[in-house]
């Protein structure tokens, strides 16, 4: 089927014009789609969701309607656009169901396109990078009164730091492609953050944090901005929603945005946690969340950016250990340089921590 069929399947009117796939955003197939409709352009999002990474289509799309429809509520009584400020999925005509499975199985979804708007694959500017925290910080806030445990668990342990540590030493243990002695220095410096950074899911486990409706892909690309004004709009990308610590967002955020290099830059000497990019996300996020927060979940958001950190790396190796099966490599050894690049970066979070912990407190 093409996409346009696709298109023929949702419950949108007008005529189609044209659909080009957008490059951005590294897991679903994203197109365009113009259609006319009493004379006027109208743009949609059709996207192909990712079936090996979202097993329970299905249950995504659900979790997506019930948060966009509660946040659409929001939206409505702070007298914004709904058509701005929340992702709108569209139904399909047959069974009004918000996705559409095509003749191999594959589930589509409809979004309306959000006009004249804009999303950065990387950001340097400061400006941005703060609007980016705080469209974080308030789709937190929409999502305060949530209920998190009415999200289905779409990725199970996505974020349980300890369970990714079991399947850590899992892999040494068995060492099934005898690659254990390639990187001994780097298992021992992310069994030595061990303790500090299964902390987290130990303060989540035990009840003394609460559980939150999360983001869990708190990339500045899911973020969308008005073109002309640069106002943050809508959050994007809610696949991953699902039940977490408000830590993993924020630590998520400043782990992807804050890395002085790209995730898997190997020249791991110049990768560092860059200061004034972590002030700004902080600003704009801490801003916006800071009266929600229990004193506890307060200290726990640099613990985050530095768990996030470690957790990602724990995964990279671990994958590595295991002959490289789960993330997309592009050469031999990738994943390790993608390891060293985070444990670098989770090195220079601890160095500067008492730094991090100043800059938050001006927030708060
Ligand atoms: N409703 C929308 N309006 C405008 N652009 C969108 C919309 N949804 C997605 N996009 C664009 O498509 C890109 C990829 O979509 P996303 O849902 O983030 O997919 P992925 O999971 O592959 O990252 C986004 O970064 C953004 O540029
Ligand atoms: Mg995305």
């Amino acid at each position: 089927m093409t996409v346009r069929d696709i298109c023929s399947e949702f419950n949108i009117g007008g005529k189609y014009i044209s659909c080009a796939e957008l490059s951005t955003g590294n897991i679903n197939n994203t197109y365009q789609v113009r259609f006319l409709r009493d004379g006027e352009e109208k743009n949609y999002i059709i996207q192909r969701i990712n079936k090996s990474v979202f097993t329970e289509p299905e249950k995504v799309m659900e979790n997506i309607i019930k948060v966009t429809h509660h946040i659409r509520i929001k939206i409505k009584e702070n007298d914004l656009s709904t058509k701005k400020f929340v992702l709108r999925a569209f139904r399909s005509k047959k069974d009004d169901q918000p996705f559409v499975i095509d003749d191999v199985g594959d589930y589509w979804r409809c979004y309306r396109f959000i006009n004249n708007s804009i999303t950065y694959d990387t950001c340097e500017d400061l400006s941005i990078i703060e609007r980016a925290g705080s469209a974080f910080g308030k789709f937190q806030n929409y999502l305060g009164d949530f209920d998190a445990s009415e999200l289905h668990i779409t990725i199970p342990n996505f974020h349980n730091t300890i369970t990714r540590y079991e399947a850590f030493h899992q892999a040494i243990e068995k060492n099934p492609y005898r690659r254990v002695s390639k990187v001994k220095e780097e298992i021992e410096r992310l069994c030595a953050f061990e303790e500090k950074a299964v902390k987290l899911q130990k303060y989540l486990d035990d009840g003394q944090i609460p559980l939150r409706v999360t983001h869990n892909d708190t990339k500045c690309n899911n973020v969308s901005f008005d073109k002309t004004s640069g106002q943050a709009l809508a959050v994007l990308d809610l696949d991953t929603v699902m039940p977490g610590a408000i830590a993993h967002d924020f630590g998520d955020a400043i782990r992807f945005i804050a890395n002085t290099c790209i995730e898997d830059d190997p020249d791991i000497e110049a990768v560092k946690l860059d200061l004034a990019k972590y002030e700004a996300f902080t600003k704009g996020f801490v801003s916006e969340v800071k009266d929600a927060l229990t004193e506890l979940e307060k200290s726990t958001l640099n613990l985050g950016a530095f768990a996030m950190t470690v957790e990602l790396a724990v995964r990279f190796l671990t994958d590595y250990l295991n002959g490289d099966k789960y993330f997309k490599t592009k050469y031999p050894g990738h994943n390790v340089d993608r390891a060293r690049n985070q444990i670098a970066l989770a090195t220079d979070i601890e160095y500067k921590m008492e730094q991090l912990e100043a800059i938050i407190k001006k927030y708060f």
